[in-house]
């Protein structure tokens, strides 16, 4: 909408339409102009509207003026025109506007939210229906985007139509399709209509809840959730809001892992003074997810003071609580201060699980915090039969899980849970005056901008809230419980494949297997497999991903994408064995 004053100038409103549409749209908009006939409006309304009219506008110049419309619009510029306005254009002009601009216009969010809604849909049916249409993992080559988009900002606006026709022809191309059925890569996003749609209205509300006081209803939503969560995964009663400890959503595993050696870090100065900074040890695998490891640089824990002990197959790449001791001893010694444990429930390689009765009782004994990550695995323990993964946890300061990974909340949300709440708001409580204020029960209030590294932060309780409701806790059982068969499904067929062997055990819906040595030749089947990874992902059929382990070059199979059955689940493997075979019989591929 143009907001011209006593201008004599022209407003050139280029509004773009997707129109189908009801022919009175709001043309132009509210085209302010006050001159006296000199301004012209030209209006080359697309909008968005829902045009049939052929309208030949009328530039209604609403209200204040003088205004002429001249054009064959579809649909019509409520502008408040004082000048001569033009319009050819074709739909609403909503939004589509130079100058003063209304960018939250519920009309306009209306029908462009429909338009995103099918737009989106329809990428879900496309995604099943016409699979080779979109190569899981893209295509594209470095700075294909480029070449493809102007070099700088429009100056005018553009029509949604045409910026989803964009999307479908520049950036599809460039995407990695994680939602496919035939994603099989890293871990899943998982997603869901209800998370989507928790997001929407995430993003709709947009509140930013930082204090109570600033949006109420996020806090205590926030808190409910995470005490229904936790009690889903029957974690003892000091994790829930009600006692010492309590949850938080935070963005994402990284930051939970941050926060928790911050606030153990605080405690652990204050006891032992500032300066005993450089003693301070922590401990975990070389199979801990390497946000570790930058969340102690981010502490300043020194990189000499990172103890990653080492695992093997012997303990399926769990942490062994033997070297664990041996390690604290050790440093005990010498002098060091051992502070933190990050003990890991389904690692990021394998899936596997440190054993977390006995770290905890050693954790305990030396008065160490021990975090544990479940950013994967940690969201089938709402399953009775996976809930032994985390037995031992009533030892541990911290609890993490991603519910963006395996329960179905959309990118991103990790909630986070402490035994002492107060350990977390002493380490990263700030009160500036501009955020004080005064509320009755002060004591039960929380302020989660002190639980977290940012301030602002998002509504994102809202998805898990919808997610926990519209599907209830028994339905998400089943769909994790699918994904864990599928994952069995298919190492029964790497079993049953004399080329193939299965690498470690399985626990949850990750398989990691590869092809076997001939003749124990380690060297030749670690540049098979590389060869067979190559070669399954280029098809855009599917995509897998890989790790090492002990050396080995291993496949990664996980099961995990909210459209995946076990049809597609066959189809993989069929593809992943007849380039083995090729691979195997021309020895080279
Ligand atoms: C075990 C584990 N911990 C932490 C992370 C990091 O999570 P985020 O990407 O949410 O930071 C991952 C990611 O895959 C993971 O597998």
């Amino acid at each position: 909408m143009c907001d011209r004053e006593y201008g004599n100038g022209n407003d050139i409103v280029n509004g773009n339409g997707i129109g189908n549409g009801n022919g009175l749209g709001n043309g132009i908009g509210k085209c302010n102009g006050n001159g006296n006939g000199l301004d012209n409006i030209i209006a080359n309304g697309h909008g968005i509207g829902n045009g049939n009219g052929l309208g030949s506008i009328v530039g209604i110049g609403h209200g204040i003026g003088n205004g002429n419309g001249l054009g064959n619009s579809h649909g019509i510029a409520n502008g408040h025109s004082n000048g001569n306005g033009y319009v050819n254009g074709s739909g609403k002009v909503n939004g589509a506007t130079v100058g003063k601009m209304r960018p939250m216009d519920s009309k306009v969010l209306r029908e462009q939210g429909h338009l995103m809604v099918d737009f989106i849909a329809d990428y879900y049916k496309n995604l099943e229906d016409s699979p080779q249409d979109f190569p899981v993992l893209s295509k594209v080559q470095p700075g294909y985007l480029r070449d493809m988009l102007p070099d700088s900002a429009p100056e005018h606006p553009e029509p949604l139509n045409e910026l989803l026709d964009d999307v479908s022809k520049k950036i599809i191309p460039g995407i990695t399709h994680w939602q496919s059925p035939s994603y099989f890569a890293y871990y899943a996003a998982s997603t869901s209509v209800a998370g989507f749609l928790g997001e929407m209205l995430n993003a709709g509300l947009s509140v930013v809840g930082f204090t109570w006081l600033t949006s109420p209803a996020a806090t205590e939503l926030e808190v409910i959730v995470l005490d229904w969560l936790a009690k889903l995964l029957q974690l003892p009663d000091h994790f829930l809001s009600t006692g010492n400890g309590g949850g938080v959503v935070q963005g994402t595993g990284c930051e939970a892992v941050l926060v928790v050696v911050l606030a153990a870090r605080h405690k652990m100065l204050k006891t032992n003074g500032k300066a005993s900074l450089s003693r301070l040890v922590v401990y975990a695998t070389d199979q801990t997810h390497s946000s570790f490891g930058k969340a102690c640089l981010i502490a300043g824990i020194h990189e000499e003071n990172i103890r990653l002990l080492k695992t093997d197959s012997s303990t399926n790449y769990a942490m062994p609580p033997k070297s664990l001791e041996e390690a604290i001893s050790s440093d005990l010694a010498k002098g060091f201060i051992p502070f933190f444990i990050c003990a890991t429930v389904g690692t990021t390689s394998s899936a596997a699980v440190d054993p977390l009765v006995p770290l905890g009782e050693i954790a305990k004994s030396y008065g160490i915090w021990m975090h544990v990550d479940a950013a994967y695995a940690g969201n089938s323990c709402i399953c009775p039969e996976f809930r032994k993964h985390i037995d031992g946890i009533e030892n541990a300061d911290s609890f993490n899980i991603n519910a963006h990974k395996w329960l179905f909340a959309n990118q991103t949300c990790s909630p986070l849970w402490v035994k002492d709440r107060y350990s977390l708001i002493d380490a990263l409580k700030t009160d500036p005056e501009y955020l004080e204020y005064k509320v009755s029960k002060r004591e039960e209030v929380i302020n989660f901008k002190d639980w977290q590294i940012s301030l602002s932060r998002r509504f994102r309780s809202l998805k898990l809230w919808m997610v926990l409701r519209l599907y209830g806790a028994e339905n998400l059982r089943n769909f994790i419980r699918d994904h864990v068969n599928l994952a069995k499904h298919f190492e029964d067929y790497v079993i049953q494949d004399p080329h193939f062997e299965v690498v470690t055990i399985r626990y949850f819906s990750l398989v990691c297997f590869r092809l076997a040595p001939v003749d124990g030749d380690e060297e030749k089947c670690n540049k098979q497999n590389r060869e067979l990874l190559a070669a399954v992902n280029s098809t855009g059929k599917i995509f897998i991903s890989h790790t090492a382990l002990s050396g080995k070059f291993i496949l990664r199979f996980a099961v995990g994408a909210p459209l995946t059955e076990e049809k597609h689940v066959n189809e993989a493997w069929k593809i992943i064995q007849n380039h083995a075979s090729k691979i195997i019989h021309n020895g080279n591929y």
